[in-house]
Order: structure tokens, then C-alpha cells, then sequence
């Protein structure tokens, strides 16, 4: 089955095209981080009007890329939420004005689920993912911990009570003076640095706990930036790298302590991170450091799969409509064609 994928809840514009959920045919991603970059974040109306100048140039990308018509599409997947309303809505609209007029039947798609099902992507069938299995969602707007039984079965076991890791990266790359996205940025930044030069906290919260803090950690690095600040005026290299290098150890910490403990408590046969911030190559060292042999530890088979992409939106959505084709119909014209758009959508249920 090939799935014509959408996706546009946040900044990137992106289209591709997936066979059986993981034979990955074109991944295009129009970046608007260039555009971003001035105000240091995102300006919903600004990514809005952007989707909107390259939401059909980009769909037309990914066929041609993938060397196919609208002839072998079977199906259109897109982001339905969570996400910026204005963003969802440019992509909601496209996907359903498309499946209206070439008859196509219609897969609205969770975009955290969609972060999960990029580890499906480009996956060797001799090697194929066994569940049950224990998920950290690593995003700049989620931060949550899921226990997957089976395809699109998803039971949350905990979230962040503040900031998702990401957004905290990005808050400390700003204090830094670092750039847009943050992620990137501190962890470059983080490997001339000595991760035990400050000792920042790690909120594990009450005993037993699932669920994250990073709005402590984060004021932690405001006040060494100001004392920083008042002593020597400029913010050094050296500063710069050791504070990076010390609140990433404190992240990845937190993040992956709760994840082992989870895989343990829950006797999963697989640990997979997901979401843009398992990019980072520390978390993914450490990760391999705590779960060695336990588990088989699974992340994305190529970085530009871990951020906000389209493949993963056609693979999850070709998992979700194998499980339950009834599900999904070709939408009837004269529907508001935005009105899938959900930016609070959730996807779990509850323990
Ligand atoms: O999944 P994503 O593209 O968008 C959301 O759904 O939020 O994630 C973007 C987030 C940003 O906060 C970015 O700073 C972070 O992922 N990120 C990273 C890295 N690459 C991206 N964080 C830490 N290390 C990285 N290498
Ligand atoms: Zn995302």
C-alpha cells in the first residue's frame, strides 16, 4: 500500500511518500528555520503563511522525487493535531481538498504517533520490531512516556508537568546566545564541554513517578548565565560549552533513568526513542549505556526521520489503517475541509 504522507503542524512543511509503512520513497521537508531564526521561535502566524506558499510545490516534490503519479497512491495521510491550529489547518485543508478530488481515502494521523512510527522506517523485515514495547516521545512539544502493546495501541505513562526536553534545550541554546533550534546547537556546543563541571538538577519527582520536570533545571542554567553574566560580562567558549554539556547530562539522565525503569516495571522487549531530541547523540549513548543487552534499543535509521517529517506520517498511518481499514472513507466534497484540525488531539488510554 502506498501512502502520499502530510505533515504541517509546527514549521516544517513536509511530504512523502511510503510504501507498507516502511519502504520510504521521498521524504521532502521545506525548513522554515531560516525564517524562525530572527525571532528565536516560532511566530504561528508567519509558519502559517508559509505552509501555505509551499504545501503544494512540496506535495508535488515528494511524487516526483518518488517517480510516481497520483495513480499509485492509495491513500493520503496528514497530521490531524497536536499543533499549532493556524499550521494544522494549511495541511488538513490540502490533504482533504486532494483526497476530495482524486478519490482517495483519507488518513488523519496523530503527530506524536507520528514521531513514534518513524523507528519503522527503512527497518530491515529480517529484523522486525517485537512488542510489547517502551517509548520516550522527545519533542520540543511533548515529553511523555508510552507503553505500546501493539500497533497503534498506546497507554501513556507519564508526561512533563512543564517544558518537554526540547522546548528546554531550546530555552537554554536563547540564554546561551546559541541559535535556533536549540537542540542542535547545545549539543554541538556540549561536545568541547565537561558535562560535571556544574552540578543542575535532576527533578525525578515523587517515587515511582513517570511523569518530568525540566522547569527547575532550566531556571538552574538562568542563574548561572547571570552570575556568569555579572563576573566576567561576555559569556566565554568555555562557559558556554561546559553549561551545555552539563544540562544535557542532566536531561539525558532523567530521561533515560524513568525510561529503563519503565522497560523493567513493564517487562517490554524493546526501548524505542522518538520525537526531534532523540537526535541527540548523548541520549542515545546513554540510553545504550543503561539498557545494554537488556533490551533491544531502537531509534530512528536516519536522523531527519527523528524531527517533524512526512514518512513518518504515511508509516503510521498505514499501520493504523491495516488495523482497522473500516475506519477511514473518502471524504465527501462540500466538508469543511479544515476542520480535522485538532491541536489538542490525544491519542492514549489512560492507565
Ligand atoms: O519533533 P520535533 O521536530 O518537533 C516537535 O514535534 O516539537 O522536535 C523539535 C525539537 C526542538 O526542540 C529541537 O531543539 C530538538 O527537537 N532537537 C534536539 C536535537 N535535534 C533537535 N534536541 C537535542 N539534541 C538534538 N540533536
Ligand atoms: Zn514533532
Amino acid at each position: 500500500m502506498i501512502i502520499l504522507g502530510i505533515e504541517s503542524s509546527c514549521d516544517e512543511t513536509a511530504a512523502a511518500v511510503v510504501e507498507d509503512g516502511r519502504i520510504v520513497h521521498s521524504n521532502v521537508i521545506a525548513s522554515q528555520v531560516a525564517l524562525h531564526h530572527e525571532t528565536g521561535g516560532v511566530v504561528p502566524e508567519v509558519a502559517a503563511r508559509e505552509h501555505v506558499v509551499k504545501i503544494v510545490p512540496v506535495v508535488e516534490e515528494a511524487l516526483n522525487k518518488a517517480n510516481m503519479t497520483w495513480d499509485d497512491i492509495h491513500a493520503i495521510a496528514v497530521t490531524q493535531g497536536p499543533g499549532l491550529l493556524s499550521s494544522l489547518v494549511i495541511g488538513v485543508t490540502a490533504a482533504s481538498t486532494m483526497a476530495i478530488s482524486l478519490n482517495k481515502t483519507l488518513i488523519p494521523v496523530n503527530h506524536i504517533s507520528g514521531h513514534i512510527y518513524a523507528n519503522w522506517l527503512d527497518r530491515d523485515p529480517a529484523d522486525p520490531i517485537q512488542f510489547p514495547a517502551m517509548v520516550l516521545t522527545v519533542s520540543g512539544g511533548h515529553n511523555e512516556l508510552v507503553l505500546m502493546r501493539s500497533h497503534a495501541e498506546f497507554e501513556l505513562l507519564g508526561e512533563t508537568l512543564d517544558d518537554a526536553a526540547g522546548e528546554a534545550f531550546d530555552k537554554v541554546a536563547r540564554l546561551l546566545g546559541l541559535g535556533y533550534p536549540g537542540g542542535p546547537h547545545v549539543s554541538r556546543a556540549a561536545e568541547m564541554g565537561n558535562p560535571e563541571r556544574y552540578d543542575l538538577p535532576r527533578a525525578h519527582l515523587e517515587k515511582g513517578s513517570y511523569d518530568f520536570s525540566f522547569s527547575g533545571l532550566k531556571t538552574a542554567v538562568l542563574n548561572l548565565v547571570k552570575e556568569e553574566h555579572e563576573r566576567e560580562g561576555e559569556l566565554s567558549q568555555e562557559f558556554i560549552a561546559d553549561c551545555s554539556a552539563s544540562f544535557q547530562e542532566a536531561v539525558c539522565d532523567v530521561l533515560t533513568d524513568k525510561l529503563v525503569r519503565a522497560a523493567k516495571e513493564f517487562k517490554v522487549k524493546e526501548v524505542h526513542l522518538a520525537g526531534g531530541v532523540s537526535a541527540n547523540r548523548r541520549l542515545r549513548a546513554m540510553a545504550e549505556e543503561k539498557v545494554g543487552g537488556k533490551f533491544v534499543l531502537r531509534y530512528a535509521a536516519d536522523l531527519s526521520y527523528c524531527t517533524d517529517n512526512a514518512a513518518m506520517i504515511a508509516a503510521t498511518a498505514f499501520y493504523h489503517y491495516e488495523k482497522a481499514p473500516d475506519n477511514y472513507v473518502i471524504p465527501f466534497s462540500g466538508m469543511d475541509a479544515g476542520a480535522l484540525a485538532d491541536p489538542n488531539l490525544r491519542m492514549y488510554s489512560k492507565r
